[in-house]
């Protein structure tokens, strides 16, 4: 097992010429710091893949930039600007579009960033990643991981031969927020188009324009000015944000829980074929403030009174749903997706519905 005595016996044992420690998961391919200051903090970079891992190092490579193609390394290499503001440590995690990023590799990288930011040697993580699904990873984070250190989870719209690509200034204004005692005590935090934002509230708002990442009603935390963060508050964390341990749950041990879309005429056996299939939970995206047809509402109430929890969240961008009952929760201010995930976390928690409904209707 991990410990922070284990740790602190590997940093001391190394020597002058090996500054950086050596990865403590053999598994993992590592890019060890390449020149290493000592007053500089130490961030670790885990890469996961997507349209970011096309940043290539030479403007004569001109494929590449589909997701994943690129590793770490070269991400690295790319941006060598980030060794004036820390000493960057690259972890291949994964290398995969980030539809392909599943609840298993989620429980799995939050067990190796709380390991790494429990050490005294790393001051903040930077995870890349691709921009679809970016907000469930960064939200999964931000619920998991106990740490006051920052998390900075970043990608790119633009793949590297476009003209103004964005990965290599998202990748740098990331790590030198990371690496920023000022970004403390704030939760995950999403980086892009010179912004940050919270991963408790940040959603993708557009499929292609580099201003996608947005709070609408919440905003953001601050904004880069020349490269360096800038913040509107103290540190601050959402109302009501939980923490849930995974440190135990099995890799693929998070239970299954599937989100059912609200329309016009809508088909009501999709609930039970949900529960048929495997799902613990469900959620909905409902019109308006969670709405749900009535015959929908009649298979909903059935699935809910047999012991599957619902949850029922907005298909309209923004706003608050509440007031549900039996086994039925208002997602309040969460989407769809990252309702999924705290009941998700919430069930393998081993949460009933008395502590659901504090949770979700806080
Ligand atoms: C190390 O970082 C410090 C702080 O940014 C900087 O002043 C110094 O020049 C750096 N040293 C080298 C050798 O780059
Ligand atoms: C790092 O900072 C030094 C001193 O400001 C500067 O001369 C150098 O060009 C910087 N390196 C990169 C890669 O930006
Ligand atoms: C956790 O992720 C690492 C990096 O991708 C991988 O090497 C390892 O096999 C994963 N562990 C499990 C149990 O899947
Ligand atoms: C960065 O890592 C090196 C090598 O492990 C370690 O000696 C140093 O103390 C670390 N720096 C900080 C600020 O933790
Ligand atoms: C909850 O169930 C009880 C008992 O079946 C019923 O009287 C009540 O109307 C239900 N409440 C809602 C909001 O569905």
């Amino acid at each position: 097992m991990f410990s922070v005595a284990l740790l602190a016996a590997l940093h001391a044992g190394l020597s002058a010429a090996l500054p950086a420690p050596a990865s403590f998961f053999p598994e993992l391919m590592v890019r060890e710091v390449q020149q290493y200051n000592a007053s500089l903090p130490n961030i670790t970079i885990y890469a996961t893949g997507g349209t970011i891992a096309g940043s290539a190092a030479s403007s004569d490579q001109t494929t590449g930039y589909q997701a994943g193609a690129l590793g770490v390394d070269i991400l690295l290499q790319a941006v060598p600007q980030l060794y004036n503001v820390s000493n960057p440590r690259g972890v291949q995690f994964a290398n995969v579009g980030s539809t392909e990023i599943t609840p298993a590799i989620l429980v799995n990288l939050t067990q190796h960033i709380q390991k790494e930011l429990d050490s005294p040697y790393c001051q903040g993580v930077v995870v890349t990643h691709g921009t679809d699904t970016l907000e469930e990873t960064a939200f999964f984070l931000d619920l998991t991981v106990r740490t006051e250190k920052p998390i900075v989870v970043v990608g790119a719209m633009r793949p590297a031969t476009a003209i103004s690509a964005d990965g290599p200034i998202n990748l740098l204004e990331a790590v030198t927020l990371a690496a920023d005692p000022a970004a403390r005590g704030r939760g995950a935090m999403v980086v892009l188009n010179d912004r940050i934002a919270s991963a408790y509230y940040v959603t993708k708002t557009n499929s292609n324009s580099l201003d996608t990442f947005k709070a609408v009603e919440q905003g953001y935390l601050g904004f880069f000015y020349n490269i360096k963060p800038r913040f509107f508050f103290q540190p601050t964390l959402p109302l009501g944000r939980p923490y849930f341990d995974v440190s135990a749950t099995p890799i693929d041990g998070l239970p299954q829980v599937d989100i059912l879309y609200g329309y016009q005429g809508l088909n009501p056996a999709l609930a039970k074929g949900a529960v048929d299939a495997g799902a613990k939970g469900l959620v909905v995206a409902g019109p308006g403030a969670g709405s749900w047809t009535r015959p929908g509402t009649a298979a909903i109430r059935e699935v809910a009174a047999k012991g599957t929890p619902v949850v029922f969240s907005r298909r309209s961008e923004n706003g608050f749903v509440g007031d549900r009952a039996n086994n039925t929760f208002g997602a309040g201010l969460l989407n769809p997706q990252k309702s999924r995930i705290m009941l998700q976390l919430a069930l393998n928690a081993g949460y009933e519905e008395a502590q659901l409904s504090t949770l979700f209707e806080f």
